[in-house]
């Protein structure tokens, strides 16, 4: 099937969660970023989305959550999420695009996204997609790469870098790797009606020498003291952001759960195979994992 989106970046059969946390020397950033989300996220709620999940290092974060949804493109992230947390009415596994969002408007009163946004060619569509399954008063919890960084601000004044980290456009620094001004983000944000709550800078110090000689645990104790300035400048390399989901959207009603990514249609969950009573498109689920995927399907 031929979809007009933005392309993804396509994390089937990577050994990611491995090879870039586990072996790849991100003790300090895997802290941090635990020290964030503990100061952003709400005590609890009732179904969390979690958007780009991986392998799931951040599930465990979301524990207050009744229920929380765990979405990536990549089945084999998800396998192995899968295997970490098990199976349970508390999680679901869903294979999709962040295009093209599965549920019913008004679904989620919670969810995050971590080092996803980077990702995104359009970052706006992005937004707006995660706005529409989201309930009027829903907590989303956004992380994004930093363009306005100290050290691309560093490099750039001496001239070891060519693009301006103060200049609004993403950068593509890497296929499908994109660095965003704050300011844009704000402004897309506001466009997708979030208010944004709070800001926090994170990993100041991601710098090899400084975790090579500075002890973890000062390093995660003063970024965990920098991560508060954050609601006066940015200058680390991710920033988190608490925003609340504003506008005019009502809960979806009880029952209903997914929608057809392709014509909107409510979707029956009826498993191994959802069928979409309208456009007639077919959405396997194996081993656990729903697939919404619609470049998955035959033309
Ligand atoms: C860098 S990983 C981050 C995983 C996890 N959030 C973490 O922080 O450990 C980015 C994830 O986003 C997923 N992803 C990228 N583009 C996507 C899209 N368009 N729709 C759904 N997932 C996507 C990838 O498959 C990958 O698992």
């Amino acid at each position: 099937m031929n979809v007009d989106t933005p392309p993804v970046c396509n994390y089937e059969g990577s050994d990611y969660q491995q090879s870039f946390w586990e072996k790849g020397g991100r003790a300090y950033e895997d802290a941090v970023e635990a020290i964030a989300l503990r100061r952003l996220l709400p005590k609890g709620g009732a179904r969390m989305l979690e958007l780009g999940a991986g392998a799931g290092r951040n599930t465990h974060r979301y524990e207050g959550y009744e229920q929380i949804v765990l979405l990536d493109y990549s089945t084999t992230q998800l396998q192995q999420a899968r295997e970490r947390l098990g199976d349970s009415p508390k999680y679901k596994y869903i294979a999709a695009d962040i295009y093209h969002l599965p549920f019913v408007s008004g679904l989620f009163d919670g969810a995050t996204m971590i080092r996803t946004l980077h990702h995104m060619a359009d970052a706006r569509a992005a937004l707006d997609q995660v706005r529409s399954v989201l309930q009027t008063g829903a907590i989303f919890i956004l992380e994004y790469a930093n363009k306005r960084n100290l050290k691309s601000i560093l490099r750039y004044t001496f001239h070891r870098q060519a693009w301006n980290p103060f200049s609004p456009e993403p950068i593509e620094f890497a296929d499908l790797n994109f660095d965003f001004h704050p300011l844009t983000v704000r402004a897309w944000l506001g466009l997708s009606k979030f208010a944004i709550q709070r800001t926090l800078t994170v990993s100041h110090f991601r710098v090899g020498f400084l975790k090579k000689i500075v002890p973890l645990k000062l390093l995660v104790w003063m970024d965990q003291v920098l991560q508060l300035t954050g609601e006066w400048w940015q200058l680390s390399p991710s920033i988190f952001l608490r925003t609340k989901a504003i506008g005019d959207t009502p809960a979806a009603q009880a029952g209903q759960f997914f929608k057809c990514p392709s014509c909107g249609a409510p979707l029956e969950d009826t498993p191994p195979q959802l069928v979409c009573s309208q456009c007639g498109l077919r959405f396997p689920v194996a081993n656990g994992i729903y697939d919404f995927r619609l470049s998955e399907k035959q033309s």
